[in-house]
């Protein structure tokens, strides 16, 4: 299992998230607001669009040329450490990761 911190405003609530399971599936499961995953992780809807730290960079895996062209589509203002939760799948590397939920998704 790995813990993935949301920070949604003031508030942050650790999941524990299975390896290989994405973040995206496992926030929705969890019910953190804001995390909506329309597409059901096909990196289609950009419903699922979360900050990373640009520290964590170097542990996730690099950002595929449709979720570039998704994260262009982002309610939300993209940032350098913006990702699609769907494309993040759980695993060691990534335990104990903060990410921020954007104010808005649609
Ligand atoms: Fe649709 Fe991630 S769930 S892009």
């Amino acid at each position: 299992m790995t813990d993935i911190i949301f920070r949604i405003g003031d508030e942050s609530r650790t999941i524990d998230v299975a390896d290989g399971v994405s973040l995206m599936k496992a926030a929705v499961e969890a019910d953190i607001p804001g995390i909506i995953g329309e597409c059901g992780g096909n990196a289609m809807c950009a419903t699922c669009h979360i900050y990373t730290a640009e520290t964590d960079g170097g542990r996730l895996p690099a950002v595929s040329d449709d979720e570039d062209e998704m994260l262009d589509c982002t309610a939300s203002d993209r940032r350098p450490g913006s990702r699609l939760s769907c494309q993040l799948v759980a695993a060691p590397a990534l335990d104990g990761m903060v990410v921020e939920v954007p104010p808005e998704q649609v």
